[in-house]
């Protein structure tokens, strides 16, 4: 019986034109979190927020799922127990077929609009053409890119699906990993394009390996996460993760 963690960052979407964080053209290289990802840069300027959002959702839109995205669905599909815990809050591993109930998006969806006040939530649709053709109405409003959409129910602002610094991970989300990691150890475990920043990334991985499962790490550059791992990747992940699940599952 084969039981696999994938974790997943920035890196892996990286080969389909979308920047990471903290890379060398990362994000938060030139721009300043602090403005962007926090709830009292909403609260300060809702309208620079969703600019940036808006932005970026156009951007994944436009991008496609690369090798990295294509290895991990189809080990997904090839493995009896599988789960992806991934950062990025694209939709890249998805177009890639990977099924939703084998992914937990630990940081949200760019492409949900939920309510900054009441329960209401939305997931946007995603394809340009799409929301060209069938957009709600906040997405046409989006497009359009006039200001910032309001709660149809309690006239809240809208904001994007995402967690923010100093918010906490979604509680759903996290019981499914810790449900998953509970149930049994993992034969392998693979963490790639992350600089794993958080603790509970390395806790995660570490905890599902605790068995003596391989953890395999696929990084160009070390991370706090290296000196842990039984194998050491140094290669892009486009290139590296189809070449370990063709191991795996030849
Ligand atoms: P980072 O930008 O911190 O790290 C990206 C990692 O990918 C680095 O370790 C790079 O060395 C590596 N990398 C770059 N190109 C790669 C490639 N082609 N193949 C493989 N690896 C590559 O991104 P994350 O670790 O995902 O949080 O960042 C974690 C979180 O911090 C994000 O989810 C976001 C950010 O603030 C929130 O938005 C809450």
């Amino acid at each position: 019986m084969v039981r696999v963690l994938v974790i997943t960052g920035a890196g892996v979407s990286a080969e389909s034109g979308i920047p990471t964080f903290r890379g060398k053209d990362g994000y938060w290289r030139n721009l300043d979190p602090i403005k962007l990802a926090t709830p009292e840069a909403f609260a300060r300027d809702p309208e620079l927020v969703w600019q940036w959002y808006r932005e970026r959702r156009q951007r994944i839109r436009d991008a496609q799922p690369n090798a990295a995205h294509e290895a991990i669905a189809r080990l997904g599909q090839r493995t009896d127990e599988f789960l992806l815990v991934t950062q990025n809050v694209d939709d890249l591993h998805e177009r890639a077929g990977l099924a939703k109930t084998e992914t937990v998006q630990i940081h949200g969806d760019i492409f949900v609009t939920k309510c900054s006040r009441c329960d209401f939530k939305q997931r946007d649709y995603r394809s340009s053409v799409a929301a060209a053709n069938y957009g709600t109405a906040i997405e046409q409003e989006e497009m359009r890119g006039n200001g910032v959409p309001r709660c149809t129910k309690c006239d809240a602002l809208l904001r994007p699906g995402v967690v923010w610094f100093g918010e906490p991970l979604p509680a759903r989300e996290t019981e499914r990993v810790e449900h998953y990691l509970q149930r049994d150890s993992c034969r392998v475990v693979i963490v790639a394009g992350t600089t794993a920043t958080f603790g509970y990334i390395i806790d995660w991985a570490l905890r599902a390996s605790r068995r003596g499962g391989e953890l395999i790490e696929v990084n160009p550059e070390e991370t706090p996460l290296s000196r842990f791992a039984t194998r050491l990747v140094r290669k892009p992940a486009a290139v590296a993760l189809p070449r370990i699940v063709d191991q795996m599952i030849n």
